[in-house]
């Protein structure tokens, strides 16, 4: 096979961060091979230098930009059906491209994000006008797909602005490193300037601040860096001392015991009250993949050193934590099913005290005997043993789920297909709660109604994660179905920004139209299972030296 090497890449002296592997990773990447290789396997990584590609960047065609099906494309890991449809772009994809081009921001003449929602027929606004972080991520990876990564470089250095502003509420000063939940271009007409406004969590609903936002802009930033192998933009001095920030704020010490993340409820992209307070999946996955992006960009200079060095210690063990205990299967429900509690002392396999009675009803008919996932929390005395897409998707992404753990997800997913993604992909999480426990859980929230919302609700968004996810396992075919599905309904009921329903059949109860992850979920979805090299930006190789046996947690063993 041949390879065509492209962009080189260019390193300071300071610059030692990449270990061989990771540098290995980054210079495969950056290998644009010429030739098709016509070969079903598992699509991870790996496999990026031996795929063809669908040619450079800016092709001709939409905008100047956007070529559809233009180029030669993969036939990897895709199943000759949807190799076919790669040819022929589904006739939404053109309006979708200009829905997305209409949510753009200007700040000063440049591109600088998209605002969360183009809606004119909706008479409240309320912040749908900002640019959000975490919103941006599928529009970025969208214009990083199509060619396009001057913005999201533009958005990469603003951010890093607003992150250097004193941030309070009230009397109380939040911490250096946050990064905005949104923010907003203000135009003063009069004086003829622009600025920007952001939120912190000062001005949300709630008060929270969003612990996501931070290590989306991480993870961005690799994505940036892996798709224009431009190394220069993560090295500067500027994005070194913000990613610095960020982790601090993450790895610092406290009174925890364990090695995940303790957050407030509503931190994330759930960010309203849901119980997801402690150690949500969400914000796990979405920190260890921070943490291994920010490894591979680091440099291993005075002030990086000693962040590399917490970074790996970090990761070892949250690794060991997630794989061991949130993860759950039909063997670890039934041992789970038989813990015996108050066992004190190290040799205590019922480490948190979790009373089995705590296990919900429908958790024994939805565990298939083949597959499994992440739950959705673990702390003393409490598992909640929802399903979360996010932290699933993320965790299979991010390799912090083994091999073997992220072939359960998907057969998990195949296995209750209508469960989860029933006419409309994707479940935020599965099941929605309802009556009682929704008063308590939160706070009799209208808007998180039994399957509407982040209560059971089915998000379009979640279709790019799924599927990577999918392509990445090897299962392109589960992406092909669902995003068959997404194009019956999408651009007929204007991009809504969530479905409500056990099937996910009804536009959502207060639901956006015109929600742009919505739409830029849907692209990126697209453009991956069409040219599945383009994974490589938001997907890490397995870490072979993090790769623990899961504890088998039988009364037999002990520590
Ligand atoms: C809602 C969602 C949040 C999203 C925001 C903007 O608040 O819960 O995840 O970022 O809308 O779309």
């Amino acid at each position: 096979m041949e390879l065509a090497v492209g962009g080189g890449m260019r390193r300071s002296a300071s610059h030692t961060s990449l270990s061989e592997s990771d540098d290995f990773e980054l210079t495969r990447l950056l290998s644009k091979p010429r030739i098709n290789v016509e070969r079903q396997r598992s699509f991870d990584d790996r496999s990026l230098s031996d795929v063809s590609h669908s040619g450079g960047y800016g092709r001709g065609g939409f905008d100047g930009m956007y070529s559809p099906g233009g180029g030669l494309r993969s036939l990897v890991g895709t199943p000759a059906s949807s190799a076919l449809h790669s040819f022929e772009p589904h006739p939404i994809v053109g309006d979708a491209w200009e829905a997305l081009r209409r949510s753009l921001v200007f700040f000063r003449g440049q591109p600088l994000g998209t605002v969360a929602a183009v809606d004119h027929a909706s008479e409240e606004v309320l912040n749908y006008d900002q640019v959000f972080v975490r919103d941006f991520v599928p529009s970025a990876l969208a214009f990083l797909m199509n060619g396009e990564p001057d913005i999201v470089k533009n958005f990469l250095l603003k951010t890093l602005l607003l992150q250097g502003w004193e941030k309070k509420v009230d009397r109380f000063k939040l911490g250096e490193g946050a990064m905005p939940a949104s923010f907003k271009v203000m135009h003063d007409a009069k004086k003829g300037v622009e600025t920007l406004h952001a939120d912190f969590g000062e001005s949300a609903i709630g008060r929270v601040a969003p612990v996501d936002s931070g290590f989306w802009w991480i993870i961005l930033l690799r994505a940036y860096t892996k798709t224009t192998g431009d190394m220069t933009l993560a090295e500067t001095p500027e994005c070194q001392k913000g990613m610095r920030l960020i982790l601090s704020l993450c790895l610092s010490e406290g009174f925890d015991t364990f090695p995940t993340l303790l957050c407030a409820d509503g931190c994330c992209m759930i960010d309203r009250r849901m119980g997801v307070y402690g150690y949500p999946i969400e914000i796990q996955a979405l920190f260890f993949m921070a943490l291994r992006c920010a490894l591979q960009m680091l440099k291993h200079d005075n002030e990086g050193k000693e962040f590399v060095e917490k970074i790996a210690t970090r990761l070892h063990a949250l690794s060991y934590h997630m794989r061991s205990y949130f993860w759950l299967d039909f063997q670890q429900l039934n041992d789970i099913y038989r813990y015996k509690t108050e066992e004190y002392s190290h040799t205590a396999v019922n480490k948190f005290n979790v009373i089995p009675d705590s296990i919900p009803d429908w958790l024994f008919d939805f565990m298939p005997c083949q597959g499994g996932f992440f739950i959705g929390n673990v702390s003393p005395a409490r598992m909640d043993f929802r399903w979360f897409a996010l932290g699933n998707m993320i965790a299979i992404l991010s390799s912090l789920a083994t091999p073997e753990q992220s072939v359960a997800i998907m057969d998990l997913i195949e296995e209750r297909w209508e469960e989860l993604i029933g006419e409309m992909p994707l479940k935020i999480c599965y099941p929605a709660i309802e009556n009682h426990e929704w008063r308590i859980v939160t706070g009799c929230d209208p808007k998180n109604t039994r399957w509407s919302y982040h209560n059971g609700g089915s998000w379009p968004v979640l279709l790019w994660l799924l599927t990577a996810a999918c392509i990445k396992t090897g299962r392109p075919q589960i992406a092909r179905r669902a995003i068959d599905l997404a194009e019956r309904r999408l651009l007929k009921d204007g991009w809504p920004e969530y479905y409500d329903g056990k099937l996910g059949r009804y536009v959502g109860k207060q639901a956006r139209k015109f929600q742009t992850w919505s739409i830029a979920g849907y692209l990126v979805a697209k453009m991956m299972l069409e040219d599945p090299s383009h994974l490589g930006m938001i997907s890490l190789e397995e870490d072979k030296a993090m790769l623990k046996p899961v504890l088998k947690r039988s009364a037999s063993w002990t520590n």
